[in-house]
């Protein structure tokens, strides 16, 4: 894993735009493997600042999204839908049938996460996959204990994620308990993953993931075995593992 060190949250986003900007101008057809949640709205306010510059254009770009709640459709505020429409592809010139969000209301999910396994396939692979992390080490929705084999599922989320999500809704009893999520083996495939980690919530991961072993107690650890992994960190979530 190549480690980048910043200051701060802006840093990293900073760094985190460089990067991808320059993944979307130098391959022909860009396929993005993109997250949701509070780490990445960084990056996409400044991508879509340096869209209205004129430096980046998302007309050939396809987009994946890492997961959904299961029972919140597109227009629930709280979907991962919504908050993509809403935080990046309503800004930029991105075409909604290149975009691919698994559907958490499908009448049938395990098709859905077939498709949305061929979808990738089709598409050719995700050329750069966006990350966060979970305190618990989770990628995507994959929890401890996922194994490293999986492709897309659905996922019961652990009590620590349900907790650590309720913040966006008005009740921790409304957040969903299941998702659906790309597995550990389809982000794996992934031709260059870029992992995104701010904050003193995070140092605890952060230093399992820096000193720890690789484990499917803790899914973030098999990024070291992915050839092409940068991760950009900042200070505060350095502090345990320094
Ligand atoms: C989001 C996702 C999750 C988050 C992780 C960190 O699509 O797959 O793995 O990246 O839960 O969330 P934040 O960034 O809100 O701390």
């Amino acid at each position: 894993m190549n480690v980048i060190k910043v200051k701060n949250y802006d840093e990293m986003s900073e760094k985190a735009t460089e990067l991808i900007v320059n993944r979307i101008n130098t391959l022909e057809n860009p396929v993005l493997g993109l997250a949701t949640g509070s780490t990445p709205e960084g990056l996409y306010q400044r991508i879509i600042k340096k869209y209205d510059q004129g430096e980046v254009s998302f007309k050939n770009v396809t987009t994946f999204n890492l997961d959904e709640y299961v029972g919140l459709d597109k227009d629930d505020s709280n979907s991962y839908y919504y908050f993509m429409k809403e935080k990046l592809f309503r800004h930029v010139d991105i075409a909604m049938d290149h975009v691919h969000v698994p559907n958490g209301v499908a009448s049938d999910l395990e098709k859905e996460c077939v498709e949305h396994e061929r979808a990738i396939e089709q598409a050719g692979g995700v050329d750069v996959q966006v990350l966060g992390i979970g305190g618990n080490g989770h990628i995507g929705f994959n929890e401890p204990g996922t194994p490293f084999s999986s492709k897309t599922h659905v996922v019961d989320l652990d009590q620590s994620t349900i907790q650590a999500n309720a913040r966006f809704f008005n009740s921790i009893d409304e957040v969903p308990t299941q998702a659906v999520s790309m597995g550990i083996e389809t982000i794996m495939n992934s031709k260059e993953i870029l992992l995104l980690v701010s904050g003193e919530a995070k140092a605890d991961a952060m230093a399992k993931l820096l000193n720890g072993e690789v484990s499917e107690d803790f899914p973030a650890s098999i990024l070291k075995q992915h050839d092409n992994v940068t991760v950009i960190v900042d200070e505060a979530a350095l502090t345990v593992a320094e």
